[in-house]
């Protein structure tokens, strides 16, 4: 018993390990304590706005966010855009209408547009496909209290650039220490200053791409807070369900319990 009891445990332990090494073999991802991570985190409004500005006049360029629906922008809990704000971003995109047989400006219920270049891919879900950290395997553990490392993979992809480049088939790859292979086709995206925050906020690429990768992750996951705050409920409802029942349950054998058996 005690044999088969180790050689779990063993097991265990050996898998916990290869699940660490898997995660660290695709490339060197920073822990960043963002605001959204543990059990009560929420997203920073401010950060969420910065990040969609960087989002708008960096990443858009080549990449879209097609899943998206640009009305989101002025939910609770996310960027939190005025009206009015909303609308003046949708309608800086274009869209095809078919009903119109023509282009159009976008508006909020309508999606944010595709990527413009093919071998960019879309972002709408890349905070939640790229996971960085996993528990002792596949438990989920560091996840929950670090959250799930989607966004510190963007930031380290953004910040992860060593200035060397090559050449193979016709094409530049460019070294980063975050990108599975260490060899990237995206040219570094992000250098200094290259955005102006409206109240100043710092603007180096540390800065941008962290704000970035916040508004990336509340792309994918929106409603994160929502759950979270459902799955609080839930663990409060059922632990004062359960005081009671234990109440419940004395009250009702009280009177039986108490009673002498004299024969
Ligand atoms: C000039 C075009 C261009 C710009 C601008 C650009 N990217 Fe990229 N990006 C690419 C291409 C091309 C790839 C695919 C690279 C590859 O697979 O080697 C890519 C890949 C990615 C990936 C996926 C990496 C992976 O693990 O597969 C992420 C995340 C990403 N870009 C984020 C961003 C962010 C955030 C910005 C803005 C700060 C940005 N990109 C700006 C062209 C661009």
């Amino acid at each position: 018993m005690l044999k088969k009891l180790s050689i779990a445990a063993v097991a265990a332990l050996s898998l916990s390990a290869g699940g660490a090494m898997a995660a660290g073999g695709a490339g060197h991802i920073e822990d960043i304590d963002f605001s959204f991570e543990g059990p009560f985190g929420t997203y920073d409004q401010m950060q969420l706005q910065r990040g969609l500005q960087v989002y708008t006049e960096v990443c858009a360029a080549c990449h879209g966010l097609e899943y998206v629906p640009l009305r989101t922008l002025g939910d609770d809990g996310g960027p939190h855009l005025p009206d009015d704000q909303v609308r003046a971003y949708a309608a800086q995109f274009d869209i095809f209408d078919a009903e119109l047989d023509d282009y159009r400006s976008r508006i909020p219920t309508d999606h944010f547009p595709q990527s413009g270049i093919a071998e960019a891919p879309d972002l709408s879900l890349m905070a939640k496909a790229r996971a960085g950290f996993h528990g002792p395997y596949g438990s989920g553990i560091n996840q929950f209290f670090k959250g799930i490392g989607g966004a510190e993979y963007i930031y380290s992809l953004l910040s992860g650039y060593t200035g060397e480049e090559k050449e193979e088939a016709g094409a530049i790859f460019y070294e980063n220490t975050a990108f599975e292979g260490g060899w990237i086709a995206m040219a570094p995206p992000l250098f200094d200053e290259q955005v102006e925050f409206r109240d100043g906020d710092a603007n180096d690429i540390e800065a941008m791409a962290e704000d970035v990768s916040a508004f990336l992750m509340w792309a994918a996951e929106p409603k994160m807070m929502a759950r979270q705050k459902a799955g609080f409920v839930g663990v409060l409802f059922l632990s004062i369900l359960t005081v009671l029942l234990y109440l419940t349950n004395k009250k009702l054998w009280a009177p039986i319990k108490g009673r002498k058996f004299n024969g």
